[in-house]
């Protein structure tokens, strides 16, 4: 039996809710935004790990018995804290270094993230691991939060905003980006019209994109079953919780 609370700075964590009912699809979910908060991504470590920690009372208190943390950002920053404090598992984001570094055929991977991601001792570790085989360029989706947060997904501004972050990795060679941040699947249709509008050194072969979402719904639907967590008693279906306006994340949600 389980309730499962999931959480980001805003939306953007309902590109991973959405994989997560792929794979769990009659569990009780309690999606909490915490957009009056929102960016995450150049905030202190302190700061996220207290929200963290009071996003999480809210959770636990409302039933939930297992933690997504839907954002990279606040995995970086609070995942460690927060496992050590509370007793239920935590399942966190990571830039998919690892299949992007095994799947590129240019030999250059391109990471998109916040700032507090790029900067973390959890990336900066994976990505030590592999910089030995693949070159690793990396740049700020700078403004792609707000972008999905004032539901602008498509047009004249998104692509602006895209291709200043997008275009100096392809620049770069890279074949393969990562999406570091869970808001930025939202932007998915733009990068993949940016990048087919960017000329490239290999321009016979598409620009991939990785999603670690699936993966972690996987990783969570593997830590429920060890626990015996699975189905609730609780009608399935999703509660959506803002701690400002929660407009954006009921569009959103329709949406995925
Ligand atoms: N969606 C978040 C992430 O995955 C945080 C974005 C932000 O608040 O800056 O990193």
């Amino acid at each position: 039996m389980a309730v499962i609370g999931i959480f980001d700075s805003g939306s953007g964590g309902l590109s991973v809710l959405k994989e997560v009912r792929k794979v769990l699809p009659g569990e009780h979910y309690v999606y909490y935004a915490d957009n009056a908060h929102c960016p995450y991504g150049e905030k202190s470590q302190e700061y996220i790990v207290d929200r963290a920690r009071a996003i999480t009372d809210l959770l636990v208190a409302r039933g939930a018995e297992v933690v997504v943390v839907a954002c990279n950002t606040a995995t970086a920053a609070a995942i460690a804290t927060l496992r050590a404090e509370y007793g239920i598992p935590f399942i966190g984001m990571e830039p998919a270094v690892k299949p992007a570094a095994l799947g590129t055929r240019s030999g250059v991977i391109g990471v998109l993230a916040t700032a507090g991601t790029l900067s973390a001792s959890k990336y900066l570790n994976t990505k030590g691991r592999f910089e030995d085989d693949v070159r690793i360029e990396e740049r700020v989706g700078r403004g792609f939060v707000e972008l999905v947060e004032s539901l602008t997904l498509e047009g004249p501004e998104a692509e602006r905003v895209v291709r200043a972050s997008l275009v100096p990795l392809l620049d770069a060679g890279a074949d393969t980006i990562v999406l570091g941040c869970t808001h930025y699947p939202f932007l998915l249709p733009t990068m993949q019209k940016v990048a087919a509008l960017t000329p490239r050194l290999s321009s016979n072969q598409d620009v991939r994109f990785i999603d670690p979402a699936p993966a972690v719904a996987r990783h969570l639907l593997e830590v429920m079953r060890e626990k015996g967590m699975e189905e609730t008693d609780r009608d399935p279906g999703v509660e959506l919780l803002a701690s400002g306006n929660d407009k954006t994340l009921k569009q959103l949600f329709e949406l995925i």
